[in-house]
């Protein structure tokens, strides 16, 4: 009786396939939700997802490392760390495990900043899970932006409102520091009450800002607004990236 050799032969093409795609030049092996694919190697891993043929409907915004939208968990071969990132801007490492996550879930608190007072109360009544902090830093590990996210939560747990402003003020709420802090807090939600309680109760007067205030309100740039809501997208980048920037 003949053996059927096709299961075998079947393995075999597969082997070859993987180590033929393996040695393609400038490619990279990554796992995308479990899922091998051999993705361009200086590809980022936002680039690498939609490569391999997945459309990116949430966890997408700016696609710059601006907007916070793309937090995602990845792990490197013969490193036992989980390893967070933004997907628009970290790029791809041969080995790389990864999973996009589109949002991370957290309650929207209710205030009127204009009655609350910027100090430690406010703090504890507005997010009370904010006393549980362990001061263990895994946030501060956790955050792409590289912030203290740990000395901010702390300070507004001292009621040191402008400091918490000033350490989070490039936070982009992407929320990975959320999902890797022990005691279950969200870091960045007291680092955006904290910021608008320094705006609105803190901040030196700016004559300046009023008068640009002033300005907006008199309808002086709508003619600017108007001409920039129907303008195509060349033209647009085109503005955007030509912009006075600050050193
Ligand atoms: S503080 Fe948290 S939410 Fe803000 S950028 Fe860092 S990790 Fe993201
Ligand atoms: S991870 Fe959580 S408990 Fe640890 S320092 Fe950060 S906020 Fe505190
Ligand atoms: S898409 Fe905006 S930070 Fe990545």
């Amino acid at each position: 009786m003949e053996s059927d050799n096709r299961p075998r032969q079947e393995e075999g093409k597969r082997q070859e396939e993987g180590k033929r795609q393996r040695v393609r030049a400038n490619m990279v092996n990554v796992f995308i939700m479990g899922k091998r694919h051999v993705v361009p190697e200086h590809a980022t891993i936002m680039r690498a997802i939609e490569y391999a043929g997945h459309q990116i409907i949430r966890g997408a915004g700016c696609r710059e490392g601006f907007c916070g939208a793309c937090g995602t968990l990845y792990r490197l071969p013969g490193d036992y760390k989980l390893h967070t990132g933004l997907a628009c801007t970290t790029l791809v490492k041969e080995g790389m495990s990864l999973t996009q996550i589109p949002a991370v879930p957290m309650e929207k608190a209710i205030y009127d900043v204009e009655k609350l007072r910027p100090d430690v109360n406010t703090i504890l009544e507005v997010y009370p899970v904010a006393a549980r902090c362990v001061a263990c830093n895994t946030c501060s590990k956790a955050c792409p932006q590289q912030l203290q996210v740990m000395d901010y939560v702390q300070a507004g747990l001292r009621g040191d409102i402008a400091l918490v402003a000033d350490l989070s003020f490039d936070c982009v709420a992407c929320g990975l520091c959320a999902l890797r802090c022990p005691a279950e807090i969200i870091p960045h939600e007291i680092g955006i009450l904290s910021k608008r309680l320094f705006g609105r109760h803190l901040r030196k007067e700016s004559r300046e800002l009023d008068e640009r205030i002033r300005e907006v309100r008199a309808g002086k740039f709508d003619a600017e607004y108007d001409e920039l809501m129907v303008m195509g997208k060349d033209s647009l980048n085109k503005l955007y990236y030509g912009r006075d920037m600050e050193p």
